[in-house]
């Protein structure tokens, strides 16, 4: 076992530089999600650690040793791929076998390694079967056994579960937590799925354009987006972003000439009669009595989802756009009028220029 730091990383193909200076200290034992939309670099800085990548610029520090310079196989790191390549003609063993054989391990260690693996990953009654006789989801684990008989320092994934149905997704992403668990090997794991960095990742590295727009636990990157661009790409469906304007005492946000929402009362003083950018996740609004709300909203169309309700639909003369995620099972009509109300502590502010997050 052993922790991973990045210094610095950058790296360019040609002239173009993807990545721009990534700083991160991975924890020994930790499970970091490098998570960001398509693009954003992610193969690449795992694919750097991996060694698979030529570092452009900065360091990869793996236990402590510098493995800029290093071959794969000899950084002790193991990686799963979306693609996870089985060999067709090998039986599930000697898949998981493999890799120890050209490394010429004695035989009697092979075989415990891969009945131990096999049995943490419930492999045991398939060890004879062709990877064509089995389940996606069977092949993965497969694919993750032959990464775990090695028993490396670090696991690499990059988007192991992305060729999997929704409902098999989702039983493997707590199988990996599981194993994550059990073993409590450093693990760096990409995807551009985020209910899969929430649910996996004790820290997540959020990717906007080869840069680390965060990097903090689920909560602190749900509760505290960093930028703008963090805001809009965590939470389902995404944040409401509006126009606004800090009032002169500070003390409300005005949007447009008609509505105002009150501010916390550690909004910043500095910053009073600037304009900002206002982002309210749909969760965050609650319907009050008619008029005692703060926002005069009305019905566009609703989506019932059971356990909640989407709300589409506008406020104000402008008619500004807003979504509504509200609790349990609504049928409100087009047209109907709602009254709307937001904890103050549910606001976020971004600077319309830098888009960074103005505190409070
Ligand atoms: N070998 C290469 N030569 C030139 N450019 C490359 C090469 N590999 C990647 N890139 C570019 O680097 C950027 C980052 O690519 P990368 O594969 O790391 O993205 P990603 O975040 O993993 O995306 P995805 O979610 O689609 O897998 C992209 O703009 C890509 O076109
Ligand atoms: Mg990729």
């Amino acid at each position: 076992m052993a922790g991973v730091t990045l210094t610095d990383i950058h790296k360019s193909f040609g002239k173009n530089e993807v990545i721009h200076g990534i700083d991160c200290d991975i924890k020994d034992g930790e499970f970091i999600v490098i998570l960001g939309p398509s693009g954003c670099g992610k193969s690449t800085l795992l694919r750097m650690i991996a060694g698979l990548e030529k570092i452009s610029a900065g360091q990869v520090a793996i236990d402590g040793r510098v493995v800029n310079n290093m071959e794969p196989a000899d950084r002790d790191v193991a990686m799963v791929f979306q693609n996870y390549a089985l060999y067709p003609h090998m039986t599930v063993f000697n898949n998981m076998a493999y890799g120890l054989k050209i490394r010429r391990m004695p035989k009697a260690e092979i075989e415990e390694r891969v009945h131990n693996a096999a049995r943490i990953l419930e492999l045991t009654d398939l060890l004879e079967r062709k990877p064509r006789q089995l389940s996606g989801g069977q092949r993965q684990r497969v694919a993750m056994g032959r990464c775990i008989v090695r028993e490396p320092k670090v696991f690499l994934f990059d988007e192991p579960l992305s060729n999997l149905d929704a409902k098999l997704r989702v039983q493997m992403r707590l199988e990996i937590r599981k194993l994550h668990e059990d073993l409590n090997i450093t693990s760096i794991y990409v995807t551009h799925d985020q209910v899969e960095a929430m649910t996996l990742g004790d820290r997540l590295i959020v990717m906007d354009e080869g840069s680390a727009a965060q990097i903090g636990s689920p909560l602190e990157v749900y509760e505290r987006p960093a930028t703008r661009f963090v805001a809009g790409f965590i939470g389902s469906p995404a944040m409401n972003f509006l126009e606004a304007r800090i009032s002169d005492d500070a003390r409300c946000l005005a949007l447009g000439s008609d509505d105002s929402l009150p501010l916390p009362d550690d909004a910043p003083a500095g910053r009073a009669g600037r304009d900002v950018i206002l982002g309210i996740r749909p969760e965050h609004f609650e319907v009050t009595q008619q008029d005692k709300g703060l926002i005069q909203f009305t019905v566009n169309h609703v989506e019932i989802l059971g356990a909640d309700t989407l709300v589409y639909g506008h406020f104000g003369r402008r008619k500004i756009d807003l979504t509504l995620r509200l609790p349990d099972i609504h049928n409100f009509v087009k047209d109907t009028s709602l009254s709307l109300s937001v904890a103050p502590d549910k606001l976020h502010l971004f600077d319309p220029q830098t888009r960074q997050r103005i505190t409070c």
